[in-house]
Parts: structure tokens; C-alpha cells; sequence
């Protein structure tokens, strides 16, 4: 008798996961992960918060809690949404979440059936794409380019589904700070994206857990749940970012239809989210150690961000091509041979003491070989710099014919 479940296999690790495996308990500049900076974490505000709630409330907090998660923190989110300009229709309901991770698997698990089409972009986030293979959709990516997805490019693939008489189940995009491609949709494209998703009759999966970390000024960040008016965003938010991962408190925004049966899935998942966390995030936002923290954590990532880009310029071949990130913790950088695959390129990476995500694991075309993730949030400006020398001087070594600039488009595998 075989012993595991066919799906079983669709959970094997990764080659990148072994490999950055490899650096764990090493001195590696680690350029891989989106981790945020402990610096940024309120660490004795928490404590104190933690004091109280488990002294003061710990009959509540320390209890078991409803699915839908613990209904004062539910309102105080609602609260802290509505001041970030994330409309709450009174057809809304909130579900708090695992960190917003768990709403892409349940998300996967409530909309998904075999062979479902669903629409991603080119690039787009890992873990959204291994909760939703999971469930054996037929995925097809739509490009970003520095203003987001491609909706023209968008519009040219719903009319090839229909045309078969398929339907498409729903369009996920994190418009605002995008991981990893680091673009932001402007609005015009968002609200192109809301009137082909009308005309389709599709549902849009929001992700965004970003937006509160925008460097420039002008940068429209307008969430397209804001400019829905016929519910159909799912909108997707985490205080991992924001506070701390190490909470997991993340919350799915929608039609409370979707909701519902979202909670329902929850149930059988982890019957609900941390109660503890629960009421410490909700004394964390009453008292603003939420939004304090994100002014400190932006102004700490815009610093680091900025020697990124100047490190990039000092360092890598020519023609390599990186869009700015205008908000965000990565930047996406496209090296100008398209002989080098980043992914080989990653085992000397390491060796040399550095280590990044190879670009192709967030293309669901096959596509990004030769770009790679860097992350800015979590090294040190020093180590930033130092890191991208590194990279900056093994991609150098590769280069062996020089080559002509390849254009953005061209990148992003259309
Ligand atoms: C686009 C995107 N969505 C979702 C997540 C999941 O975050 P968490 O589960 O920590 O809330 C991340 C984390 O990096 C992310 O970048």
C-alpha cells in the first residue's frame, strides 16, 4: 500500500530551499529572505503589552477564541484599515489569519478546483504560487512592468480562456511594492484591471502586505479593494511587515459570502489564530505601536534601499537592469547575458559568502533565469554593500562576450 498521498509530492523542497539550507549557522550575507530588521521590532513595548494582557486579560487571552478571530481586534482592524484608506463595505467581513500565508493556502484549498484557471503575475510571489499549485490549477502568468500588470497583455489572455469556453476563477496581484518585481500599478491600470475583472465577471485576490512601505512621495497606493464597487477584491493584509512576523496575525477583507466559507476552511486548519497575539496586536494598534513602528521601519528600509541601488550602480556589469523599487523590501535585478542562469550561479554565490533568490522560482512560465531577488530590509547597509560586490564581480566573471542591452520587456519573458 502506498503509504503517502499523491500530494504529498507537490510539498517537496525546493533545490533553492536546499541550498539556502546550506547557510543557515553560517556568516553569510544573506540577501534571500524577506526578513524585516529586528531594529524595527517594539520590542519592550510588546513586552509590557504582553505583561498586561496575559495578567489582565489572561482569561480571555490565554483561551481558546472564536475562528473568525477575537472580535474587538476585529474591530480595531476595521479601524486601522479604514485610516489607511482600505474601503470596509457594510457587505464586508474580516478574517483574521495564520499570517496572510494562511489565507493564500485557504484561498487555494475554498476556490480551486483541477484544472481552474487562474491568472498570476510574471513575476509574482513564491509562496502564493506553491499554496495555489497545491490545488492543480492551470496558471497563467500575465508581465508587470513598472507600472504592474500588464493589463493589456491581461486582457489578450481572458479572451483566449473564454474563447475556449473556460472561465477564469480569479486574478491575484500585490499592485502596491510588488514582491519581488518591486513596481507599483498606477491607477490607471488599476482600474483597467477592475473593469476587464467586471467584464469577465472575475474575482481579484488583493495581496498587500507593502504598502505602508512607499519611499517616494506622489505614489498613488489607492487599493484596488478601495476602488471596487461591486465586491468582488479579496484583500489580503499582515502586521508581519508591520510589527512582527513572529505574531503570524495576518486578515483576509471581502464579501462576507467568501468570508464565511474562508472561516469554515479555517476551522478544519487551525480552528483560529493565536488568541495571545490576537489581543497583543490589538493593544499595539490602540496605543499606535503599529503605526510608530511603520514610520520607523520605512525611513530604516528607505536608507537601505538607497545603498542597494547605488551599490547595484558601482558594482554590476553593464547593462544589467534592475526597476527602482519604489516602495517594498526587494529589488529584482536582470543580468544582461542570457547564458547566465542565477540559479547555478547561486552555489558559487554562497561559496563567496552570499546568498539571494534566483529569479526563476517566481516566474510560472519557466521564465527569470537570469535575474535574481535581493533583499534590503534585513542586512546592514555594510553588508548590503559588501554583498553586492560579491554578486556584482562573480556576474562579471560569467559575462564572457559583451552583450547588447536587452530591453525590459524582454525580461519579463514576452
Ligand atoms: C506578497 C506576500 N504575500 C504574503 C506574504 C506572507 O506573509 P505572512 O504569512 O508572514 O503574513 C508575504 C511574505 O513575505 C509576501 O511577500
Amino acid at each position: 500500500m502506498k503509504l503517502l498521498a499523491g500530494r504529498s509530492e507537490l510539498f517537496k523542497a525546493s533545490e533553492v530551499r536546499e541550498l539556502l539550507k546550506l547557510t543557515e549557522g553560517r556568516k553569510i550575507i544573506s540577501l534571500a529572505g524577506g526578513l524585516p530588521d529586528p531594529q524595527t521590532f517594539p520590542k519592550e513595548e510588546l513586552a509590557e503589552i504582553a505583561q498586561e494582557v496575559i495578567r489582565e486579560r489572561g482569561e480571555s487571552s490565554l483561551q481558546y477564541a472564536p475562528t473568525a478571530g477575537i472580535t474587538e481586534f476585529r474591530k480595531e482592524l476595521t479601524n486601522f484599515l479604514q485610516r489607511k484608506d482600505v474601503k470596509v463595505d457594510s457587505s464586508d467581513s474580516v478574517l483574521i489569519t495564520t499570517g496572510s500565508q494562511q489565507a493564500l493556502d485557504l484561498i487555494s484549498r475554498v476556490f480551486i478546483e483541477r484544472e481552474d484557471v487562474i491568472i498570476v503575475e510574471l513575476p509574482t510571489y513564491l509562496a502564493a504560487l506553491n499554496a495555489y499549485t497545491l490545488s492543480h490549477p492551470q496558471i497563467i502568468g500575465v508581465p508587470v512592468d513598472g507600472d504592474g500588470m500588464r493589463v493589456d497583455l491581461l486582457e489578450r489572455e481572458l479572451k483566449k480562456v473564454y474563447a475556449k469556453g473556460k472561465k477564469v476563477k480569479f486574478i491575484y496581484t500585490i499592485p502596491v511594492a510588488h514582491n519581488p518585481a518591486g513596481v507599483t500599478m498606477s491607477v490607471e491600470r488599476k482600474k483597467a484591471l477592475l473593469q476587464l475583472a467586471s467584464e469577465y465577471d472575475v474575482v481579484i485576490i488583493e495581496d498587500d502586505p507593502y504598502s505602508y512601505f512607499v519611499y517616494e512621495s506622489g505614489v498613488d497606493v489607492t487599493p484596488l479593494k478601495t476602488l471596487d464597487k461591486e465586491g468582488r477584491v479579496i484583500y489580503l493584509g499582515t502586521l508581519s511587515k508591520i510589527l512582527s512576523p513572529g505574531l503570524r496575525l495576518g486578515w483576509v477583507l471581502g464579501n462576507h459570502y467568501v468570508i464565511d466559507v474562508l472561516e469554515r476552511a479555517k476551522q478544519t486548519a487551525d480552528l483560529h489564530t493565536s488568541s495571545l497575539t490576537q489581543y497583543i496586536a490589538l493593544e499595539a494598534m490602540r496605543r499606535g505601536v503599529v503605526e510608530r513602528t511603520i514610520e520607523k521601519a520605512r525611513q530604516v528600509y528607505k536608507v537601505k534601499r538607497d545603498v542597494m541601488l547605488d551599490s547595484l550602480l558601482d558594482h554590476m556589469p553593464e547593462n544589467t537592469w534592475w526597476p527602482k523599487p519604489v516602495g517594498g523590501l526587494f529589488v529584482m535585478v536582470f543580468l544582461p547575458s542570457l547564458e547566465i542562469d542565477t540559479r547555478k550561479m547561486l552555489t558559487e554565490a554562497i561559496a563567496m559568502g552570499v546568498a539571494y533568490v534566483p529569479g526563476a522560482s517566481f516566474f510560472s512560465n519557466g521564465g527569470g533565469w537570469n535575474s535574481m531577488r535581493l533583499n534590503f530590509s534585513f542586512p546592514s547597509p555594510d553588508k548590503i554593500a559588501e554583498g553586492v560586490k560579491v554578486l556584482g564581480s562573480l556576474a562579471r566573471d560569467k559575462i564572457k562576450t559583451p552583450s547588447k542591452p536587452i530591453t525590459p520587456e524582454s525580461f519579463y519573458g514576452m
